[in-house]
């Protein structure tokens, strides 16, 4: 397979950084009360517990400076910034589905909701270019640019999306039957028994259990499971042209990974979809995807076909990732081999290549220098090693 395939590209993501922005945390015990009260300190929220454990990631502090009766006050800790994806470039084309792998907070699930501009306001600041190209061979649209309004138009019909935590993620004051529909209803405007006789059609395809007997409960009394199976439902039923799937085989079992894995190889082949799927689960990405893109720190460091990664990783962290796992190991048979060190927190990520604390091929430049991106026959990968 030749890295540059030939057919088009529907959604190109051109160095993209995304920041959480925090504001109006109260991480100012210490400071006076009065003073704070004085300069009309009002914290705009209360953290809640994701943003508590963001804090301990943080990465860096805005800083701000106020004067009250001639005093100049400069103080941090108002604004709180975490760095979650910097940088990434990733194309993706028509027909192609990507594995998106990494260890826990290298930026997959922010990557997939910047996307979709599904960050709350107060949350999100983004730079680079995330271009959908229309099918009908128009400009590219740059996602980046659109209100909410137009981005409405987009999500569910062009992207489906398979959100990391789906009972979180489903209305409790709606009906399972009724949410699935929502989107045949509003944006398509089908007749009521066309849509019931979608949704039935489309559990059924998921394996749900009586689909009609599910079609009228609430979120609260599925499995999560139950809940991951109506989300991948929901994110098909309206035939999207590219499905963002964030660890779609997570709250499954075996049996069901295996049917959910033969659906969306289906629909894949029927409809020439284009997928993104985010997974820890790299066995699942490399049966699921036909290239793998590896993430660390919230940069995409080696893009690859399936069989190369698995025959050929050129990135040694996409080593470390595949020798560490048992499957792969034995059929090698070479041993298990933990990965050394640490992921690095938002706030501790090294200068130069960030993983160089932990790579066994280290060499200065690596230390201060940010490595380039190189593009060999079938590979994109960023280290020094392949200058
Ligand atoms: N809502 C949020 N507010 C603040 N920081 C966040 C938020 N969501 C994620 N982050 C931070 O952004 C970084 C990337 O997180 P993200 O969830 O994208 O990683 P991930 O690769 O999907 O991880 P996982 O494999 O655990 O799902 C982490 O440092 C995380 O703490
Ligand atoms: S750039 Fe240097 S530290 Fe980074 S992965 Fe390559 S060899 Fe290792
Ligand atoms: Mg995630």
């Amino acid at each position: 397979m030749s890295f540059q395939l030939n057919n088009d590209i529907i959604l190109k993501i051109n160095d993209l950084k995304c920041y959480y922005q925090l504001k109006g945390f109260d991480l100012t015990q210490g400071l006076d009360a009065k003073i704070m009260e004085m300069l009309q300190y009002r914290p705009s929220f209360e953290p809640k517990p994701l943003e508590k454990q963001a804090i301990e990631n943080y990465w860096s502090f805005g800083r701000e400076k106020r004067e009250h009766d001639g005093i100049d006050y400069t103080y941090e800790l108002e604004q709180l910034v975490i760095k979650a994806v910097d940088g990434t470039s990733l194309s993706l084309h028509r027909g192609e589905s990507i594995g998106l792998i990494g260890e826990t907070g290298c930026g997959k699930s922010t990557l997939l909701t910047a996307i979709l501009q599904l960050f709350a306001d107060y949350l999100s600041h983004k730079e680079g270019e995330i271009l959908y190209y229309p099918p009908d061979g128009l400009n590219p649209i740059n996602l980046l640019s659109l209100n909410n309004v137009e981005m409405n138009n987009l999500r569910g019909l062009v992207f489906g999306y398979i959100p990391q935590l789906p009972k979180e993620s489903l209305n409790p004051w709606l009906t399972i039957g009724f949410q699935s529909g929502e989107i045949l209803l509003e944006r398509l405007s089908l007749r009521q028994e066309t849509i019931k006789e979608r949704v039935y059609e489309y559990l059924g395809k998921v394996a749900l259990p009586a689909p009609k007997t599910n079609y009228k409960k609430y979120v609260d009394s599925l499995s999560h499971g139950q809940a991951q199976r109506v989300c991948i439902s929901m994110a098909l039923i309206a035939d999207p042209e590219i499905l963002l799937a964030d660890e779609p085989l997570a709250s499954l079992d075996a049996v069901n990974q295996a049917i959910i894995i033969d659906l969306i190889h289906s629909l894949k082949k029927d409809l020439g979809g284009s997928y993104i799927f985010a997974t820890h689960n790299i066995g699942a990405a490399t049966r699921l995807a036909d290239t793998i893109a590896v993430m660390y720190g919230g940069e995409v460091v080696e893009i690859c076909s399936v069989s190369k990664f698995l025959s050929n990783p050129l990135h040694p962290y996409s080593q470390c990732l595949l020798n560490a796992l048992p499957w792969y190991a034995v059929a090698k048979d070479g041993l298990l081999e933990e990965i050394p060190g640490k992921t690095p927190k938002p706030n501790d990520w090294p200068s130069g290549c960030k993983f160089n604390p932990r790579c066994r091929y280290v060499m200065d430049k690596c230390k201060s220098q940010k490595p380039p991106r190189i593009f060999t026959e079938d590979t994109c990968v960023g280290c020094f090693l392949y200058e």
